[in-house]
């Protein structure tokens, strides 16, 4: 059989990371893209996303359709916010870098690292499978040492990455990025704790958030199977604060301010109060 026929079909929340493909797949496209992304539109295709995504029960809802584009927008921005913090790691000489919650994330494909970066993806072993499936399909060539750790992240997740050959020891560069919203709050708790345990100084660490109030305005009338109907948790009321209490020096920014400062037009940006996230980037001392 071919990997085409072996393929398991995205579900559940692994999805999402297929629905977060297509958008990058769709930012890669444009002109003034903020990042590029090229295994992204292979990845939605092979998830049935791409060209198109099948028919919803909400089309046609303007509502539901403003919501999807500030999904979008929150994507891209925060790609780009992370890509930047990784670039930042990497030139403070961290060569650790571990993605939790990976998905298609392809940044050990299309970034450029430094000799000796040894990057670790962490996620379930569905997500993982589809993913080595479509990388050999495109004969993708990581671009640094890469190691996938297919565990659950409510399980012994720093017992398979230690095994899977992470140092503690050495500074690493730590990014959750759209997954501590799908992970109840005493599930991140005890992932934020668990991190700060393996982070050497110098560490580095970025986060997206679920900003306060989004379950509801987002959640609420999803489409059931929806990514917006599997949120779960949204951001402290004092991020900041939460971090440093993990021994964690963290700025936190809005999507608008980094859209900002990324020159992308706010006539794209939607309204206020559907921007749905929070961008942190943090320091271990
Ligand atoms: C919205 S996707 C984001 C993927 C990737 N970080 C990105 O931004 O492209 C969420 C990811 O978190 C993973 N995830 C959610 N809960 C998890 C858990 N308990 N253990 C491991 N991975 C989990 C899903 O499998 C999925 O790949």
């Amino acid at each position: 059989m071919t990997d085409e026929q072996e393929r398991a079909q995205p579900s559940g929340v692994w999805a999402t990371a297929v629905g977060v493909a297509r958008v990058r797949a769709l930012e890669t496209e444009r002109e003034n893209a903020l990042f590029r992304d090229p295994l992204a539109r292979a990845f939605a295709t092979a998830g049935g996303l791409w060209p198109s995504p099948p028919p919803r029960p909400d089309d046609g809802d303007e509502a539901a359709r403003r919501r999807r584009l500030a999904v979008s927008f929150s994507i891209v921005i925060r790609t780009k916010f992370l890509d930047d913090l990784l670039r930042r790691a990497c030139a403070s000489g961290v060569r650790q870098v571990v993605l939790l919650g990976a998905g298609m994330d392809s940044r050990a494909f299309r970034m450029d690292w430094p000799e000796g970066t040894r990057l670790f993806e962490v996620d379930t072993a569905a997500p993982l499978d589809f993913k080595a499936s479509v990388l050999r399909q495109e004969q993708a060539v990581a671009r640094c040492e890469r190691i996938t750790v297919a565990v659950d992240l409510r399980e012994d997740w720093p017992g398979a990455l230690a095994a899977a050959g992470h140092d503690p020891a050495s500074p690493t560069v730590w990014i959750a990025e759209g997954l501590l919203i799908y992970l109840p709050e005493d599930a991140v708790e005890s992932l934020l704790a668990r991190i700060s345990a393996l982070s050497a100084t110098g560490s580095c660490l970025g986060l997206t958030l679920g900003s306060r109030g989004v379950i509801e305005r987002f959640g609420a009338d999803a489409v059931p199977g929806s990514a917006a109907s599997m949120w779960v948790s949204e951001m402290p009321d004092d991020p900041v604060g939460w971090l440093a209490g993990h021994g964690w020096e963290a700025s936190s920014h809005t999507l608008f301010e980094c859209a900002a400062a990324y020159g992308r037009p706010s006539g794209t940006a939607p309204q206020h109060d559907e921007r749905p996230g929070g961008l942190i980037s943090a320091v271990r001392r």
